[in-house]
Parts: C-alpha cells; sequence; structure tokens
C-alpha cells in the first residue's frame, strides 16, 4: 500500500498528539521527552532507530510504552510504578531518565516485544453493540446465537455478562464485575435479550485470556492514566476466568462460510464484529460478504440471521445492523472508536 510514512521523530510526535487529545497527558508529556532524547542521539535512539520502515503503522512508540508498563505491571519497575495510576501511582509526569534505565535493565525483553503487534480489546465497544443485540431480539423474539470475528481475546463475547443501565433501562448481571453506565448520551431501549442460547468468537491471532501473559499483554496496552477503561478491561478479564471464550484461530470469512451455514432453527443468529473491518483483506470482506448474502437469501423468520458491526464511520463509528429474511439495513447508534458517547443517529 503506498503511504507517505514519516520518519520515527514525526511518528513519535504525531502519536503524542494522539495521546494528549485522547485523554493521556502522561503519555503525551512522557513521549514528547522520548523524541528530545531520540533527538540528541541518546538510548531512544539506540532502540528505535532502524526498527521499522513505517513507525507510524507499526505504532512503535505504542509498542515501547506496552513493553515498560508491563513491567510496571508485573512489579519490576518501582521507580517508575509511584507515577502509573494503573498500580496506585499519582498520575504525575513520567521522567523520561528512569523510564530509559527501566528499558535498560530489561533490554531483551522491550526489544523481542517492539516486534509484536498491538493488540487491544475494547470491551466498552458492548455499550455500542448490545443495543443493536436488543433490538434484534426484539424484532425476531428468538433467542440468541453469537458468532463473533476479530475477537481478540473474546472479552466482547461476553456481553450478557456485564452489567449496563442506560437512562433507566438495565440490562445484564447486576452482580458483574463490568459495569457500563456512563457510555450512553441518549436513551436506547436494552430490554427484548432472553437468552443467549450459544456463542463462537475467531480471530486471525487469537489471545488466550486463561494465561496470565496474555492478560497482562491485554493490560499494557491500556494507557495507565485511563483508569476507566483499565478497570473496565480488568473487570472483564476476570469475568473471563469463569466464561473463557475458546477464540479460534481462524479468518473471519472461512470461519464464518464454515459455521454460518450450520446454524440451528429457532435462535437468530448474529453475526458481528467491532473495529475489525479495516484489517481485513479483501478476498476476506468479499468472503463474508457473500457468505451472508447467501444465507440470508435462505434465512426465515424461524432462522433469521443479523450483521451487526460497530466500525469507523469518520470520525465516530456507526452500529449497523443488516437483518435477513429481507436484508434491510439500519444504523442503531453512533459511538466514539472506544465505544464512549453512544447516540441514536442522525
Ligand atoms: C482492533 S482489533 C479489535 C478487537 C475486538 N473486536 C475489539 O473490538 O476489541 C482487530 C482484530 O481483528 C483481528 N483480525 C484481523 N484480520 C482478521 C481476519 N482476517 N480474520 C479474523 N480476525 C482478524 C485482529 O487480530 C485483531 O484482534
Amino acid at each position: 500500500m503506498p503511504t507517505e510514512e514519516p520518519n520515527l521523530a514525526v511518528a513519535m510526535r504525531r502519536q503524542a498528539e494522539a495521546c494528549a487529545v485522547l485523554g493521556s497527558a502522561q503519555y503525551a508529556l512522557l513521549i514528547r521527552g522520548l523524541v528530545a532524547d531520540l533527538e540528541a542521539g541518546g538510548p531512544t535512539a539506540d532502540l528505535l532507530e532502524g526498527r521499522t520502515d513505517q513507525p507510524l503503522r507499526d505504532a512503535i512508540t505504542l509498542r515501547l510504552l506496552a513493553a515498560v508498563h508491563r513491567i510496571v505491571l508485573r512489579g519490576d519497575a518501582r521507580g517508575l510504578a509511584e507515577r502509573y495510576a494503573s498500580v496506585g501511582g499519582d498520575n504525575g509526569p513520567i521522567d523520561v531518565r528512569s523510564f530509559l534505565e527501566t528499558v535498560a535493565e530489561h533490554h531483551d525483553e522491550v526489544v523481542e516485544a517492539l516486534a509484536q503487534n498491538v493488540q487491544t480489546n475494547e470491551v466498552a465497544r458492548c455499550a455500542g453493540l448490545v443495543p443493536a443485540f436488543a433490538d434484534v431480539a426484539r424484532s425476531t423474539r428468538l433467542p440468541l446465537t453469537m458468532l463473533e470475528v476479530g475477537a481478540s481475546g473474546g472479552l466482547i463475547s461476553n456481553w450478557d455478562r456485564y452489567h449496563y443501565e442506560c437512562h433507566g433501562s438495565a440490562y445484564g448481571d447486576p452482580a458483574s464485575a463490568v459495569r457500563l453506565g456512563h457510555n450512553w448520551a441518549d436513551p436506547f431501549d436494552l430490554s427484548g435479550v432472553t437468552e443467549v442460547r450459544s456463542r463462537r468468537a475467531c480471530d486471525v491471532s487469537p489471545l488466550d485470556v486463561s494465561d496470565p501473559a496474555a492478560r497482562q499483554r491485554l493490560l499494557s496496552f491500556v494507557w495507565p492514566d485511563q483508569r476507566e477503561r483499565f478497570a473496565t478491561l480488568s473487570g472483564a478479564l476476570d469475568v473471563a476466568l469463569d466464561h473463557a471464550i475458546d477464540v479460534e484461530r481462524a479468518d473471519a470469512g472461512e470461519w464464518i462460510g464454515a459455521h454460518l451455514p450450520t446454524r440451528g432453527t429457532g435462535t437468530a443468529t448474529i453475526v458481528f464484529h467491532s473495529i475489525v473491518w479495516q484489517y481485513l483483506a479483501r478476498d476476506t470482506k468479499d468472503r463474508l460478504r457473500s457468505v451472508l448474502e447467501h444465507e440470508g437469501n435462505r434465512a426465515t423468520a424461524e432462522r433469521p440471521i443479523a450483521w451487526v458491526r460497530l466500525e469507523p464511520a469518520g470520525e465516530r463509528a456507526d452500529v449497523r445492523v443488516t437483518d435477513w429474511p429481507g436484508g434491510s439495513e439500519r444504523i442503531i447508534a453512533t459511538c466514539s472508536y472506544h465505544g464512549a458517547d453512544v447516540r441514536l443517529p442522525g
């Protein structure tokens, strides 16, 4: 893909701006300090120069920050822990020299982490998806069969095991460790879901969240001063201890091609994904669409299908539903990419 990939310093500055805009003043300040060190030929230059020829696309800055956050989370960076709110720190400015000392102490581990993709599982996106799931349940009056593609650690597939409170309409488990209550700017009807009959999920690169290392990897990509996001993810990881989702390693198109035709009767099958579409190859998108259309044309009121997706539409994401029989499409909601500020469309 032809890109105008910026050099390392520019990529890092852009990441600093993104952190500032998206609510992590602490990381923005730290990255600016690292850029100064890079430009002075300090340890940041030795560590990052030449590591990738696409530092922005690879999010090399976030990989570095997550590598160190992981060390902090497991208690091996005492000097830094005082600043990281994720481990009870005061959220003050992170000293660049202390940060680079930690990098030097754990050099091989950090270098290994720089080669690994950023991997997230944004549980708050459930707040955008649940009004769509409820809408399908109300219109079909059937229990649900869930098929999630691009599920990462499978935490969103546990959506009915969390608790939601939206302008007086509540849904889910009131005792859940995950409580989504501040996400809705507008009222949505969350009623109508009677039962999730079965759920399956796939990802080309699944995370097994029963593995403590994978849990810590997911947590490390959350910016430490985003306490609510951190608490939501921690809660979902706890829920997954009792309700692990076996995320199958598979391409979305092939997997849906294998599972949608064998769906049951007397259940509404929902194929869904959130912030996945942009990562899919053209062949995968074509396959997914053609399986949905083919099976959609065979859908009946006893064997209906809905395709629910929370995907970027400009600066915000749309939550869209196409359902069969019929194949009509509607937008249920819009929200931020992270599932905050869920609004009615239009
Ligand atoms: C930004 S993450 C979103 C994860 C999750 N849906 C969420 O909202 O938190 C995108 C996910 O899509 C997965 N992915 C990319 N290409 C895929 C494919 N061809 N088939 C299945 N999953 C894919 C990635 O591995 C990654 O876990």
